[in-house]
Parts: structure tokens; sequence; C-alpha cells
């Protein structure tokens, strides 16, 4: 009796260990993203729902194609390290330095990979299409 007890125990356990470890990787790397920042000039066009997680399981799109941190002009960011926002380094409203402003740093980032990879014929990512990246914008 007693032994069953303890087996039942460490199987809920071990079925507990799972579920911590499962919902710790979703959190590292989250399912989609939703893209919309304030403090542009216009804010024209509506949020961007990005495919995180595809985009890096099934398209096989490394982290570090669009999370940098860059030292010496080399990018030192690795998987594991915090993700700043795209904003707190690329202004919403002008370049700064090298430094892309952050419309152009997105569609600098989304487009130039999604133009190769039609150019290549390996795929039909959104390209010229707005509305294939950006939702209608909700009325404020
Ligand atoms: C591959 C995806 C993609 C495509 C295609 C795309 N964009 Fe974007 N665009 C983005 C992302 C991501 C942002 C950042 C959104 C944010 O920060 O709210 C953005 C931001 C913008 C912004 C600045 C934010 C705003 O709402 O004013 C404008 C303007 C814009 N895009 C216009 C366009 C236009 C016009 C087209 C079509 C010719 C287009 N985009 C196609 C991904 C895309
Ligand atoms: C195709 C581009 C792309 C790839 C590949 C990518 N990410 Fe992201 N990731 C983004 C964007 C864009 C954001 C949102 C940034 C923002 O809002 O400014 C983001 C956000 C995040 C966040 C913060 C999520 C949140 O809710 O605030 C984490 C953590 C993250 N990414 C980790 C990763 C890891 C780890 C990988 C590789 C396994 C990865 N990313 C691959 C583009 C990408
Ligand atoms: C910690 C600050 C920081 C964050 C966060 C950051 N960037 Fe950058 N980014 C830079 C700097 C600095 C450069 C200029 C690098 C150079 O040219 O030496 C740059 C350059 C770029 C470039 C042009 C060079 C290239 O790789 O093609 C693009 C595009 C870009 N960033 C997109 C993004 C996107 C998209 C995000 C969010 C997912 C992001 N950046 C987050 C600092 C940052
Ligand atoms: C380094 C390459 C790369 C980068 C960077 C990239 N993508 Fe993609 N994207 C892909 C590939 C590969 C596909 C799949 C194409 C196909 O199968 O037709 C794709 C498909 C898509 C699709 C359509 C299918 C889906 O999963 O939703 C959207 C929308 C999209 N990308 C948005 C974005 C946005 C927004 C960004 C920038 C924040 C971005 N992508 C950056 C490689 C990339």
């Amino acid at each position: 009796m007693k032994g069953k007890f303890l087996g039942a125990f460490i199987g809920v356990l071990v079925c507990f260990m799972f579920v911590a470890g499962g919902a710790l990787t979703a959190a590292d790397v989250p399912e989609k993203v939703t893209i919309e920042n304030s403090g542009y000039k216009k804010d024209k066009k509506g949020p961007v729902i990005l495919s995180h997680k595809k985009h890096s399981a099934e398209y096989k799109v490394a982290c570090t194609e669009c999370h940098h941190v860059y030292k010496d002009g080399k990018n030192v960011w690795k998987e594991g390290d915090p993700v700043k926002k795209c904003s707190e380094c690329h202004n919403p409203k002008k370049k700064q330095g090298k430094i892309l402003k952050l419309q152009n740093a997105y569609h600098k980032n989304c487009k130039s990979c999604h133009k190769k990879i039609i150019k290549a014929g390996k795929g039909k990512p959104p390209f010229k299409k707005c509305t294939q990246c950006h939702q209608k914008k909700k009325k404020k």
C-alpha cells in the first residue's frame, strides 16, 4: 500500500517537472509576438504578428538573424541572453548615426530575408503586399 502511494507520488512529481520544464522553454521562445510600437511620427499601419516560434523551429532561422547586441561591430548576443525590444535601440522617429530608424530596422530585417528566399525560389514569404504582414489598423 505504502509502496503504491510512493510510486504514484513520484509519478506526479515527474509529471510536474516535465510540465514546468515545458513551460519554461515556451516562455523563452514565445509562440507569437505582436509587434506594435508607439512613438512613430505617424502610426499609419496596424500591428504585425510574427510567427516567432515557427520562424526558428520550422523555417530554421537563427535567433541571431533578428536579435543582436553589437560590440566592436560584432554581434555578441547569444541564446539565453536577455532580449531587449528593438525600440530600445532603434528610435521610431529618426536614424541615430548608423542605427536605423525603427520602421527601417524592421523592414530591413524582415524584408531582406524574405526577398532572398523569393529570389532563391525557396518559398513565398510576404514582401510586397503590406497586408500580408500588417493587420488592419483599429480605429481609436
Ligand atoms: C515582412 C513584413 C512586412 C511587410 C511586408 C510590410 N511591413 Fe511595414 N512593418 C513591419 C513591421 C514588423 C513593422 C513594425 C510595426 C510596429 O512597430 O508597430 C512595420 C512598420 C511599418 C510602418 C511604421 C509604423 C506605422 O504604423 O506607421 C509603416 C509606415 C509601414 N510599416 C508601412 C508598410 C507598407 C506601406 C508596406 C507595404 C508596401 C509594409 N509596411 C509592408 C513589417 C512589414
Ligand atoms: C525572424 C526574427 C526572429 C527570430 C528568428 C527570433 N526572434 Fe525573438 N523576437 C523577434 C521580435 C521581432 C521580437 C519582438 C521584439 C520587439 O517587440 O521589439 C522578439 C521577441 C523575443 C523575446 C521577448 C518576448 C517577449 O514577449 O517580450 C524573446 C525572449 C525572444 N524573442 C527570444 C528568441 C530566441 C531565443 C530565438 C531563437 C530560438 C528568437 N527569439 C528568434 C524576432 C525574432
Ligand atoms: C541593444 C541595442 C539594439 C537592439 C535591442 C536592436 N538593435 Fe538593431 N542595431 C543596433 C546597432 C548598434 C546597429 C548598427 C550596427 C552597425 O552597423 O555596426 C543595428 C543594426 C540593425 C540593422 C542593420 C544591420 C543589419 O543587421 O542588417 C537592422 C536591420 C536591425 N538592427 C534590426 C533590428 C531589429 C529588427 C531588432 C529587434 C528584433 C533590433 N535591431 C534590436 C542596436 C540594436
Ligand atoms: C532570416 C530569414 C527571415 C527573417 C529575418 C524573417 N523571416 Fe519571415 N519568413 C521566413 C521564411 C523562411 C518564411 C516561410 C516562407 C515560405 O515557406 O513561403 C517566412 C514567412 C513569414 C510569414 C508568412 C508565414 C507565417 O509564418 O506567418 C510572415 C507573416 C513573416 N514571415 C513575417 C516576418 C516578420 C514580421 C519578420 C521580421 C520581424 C520576419 N518574417 C523575418 C524567413 C525570415
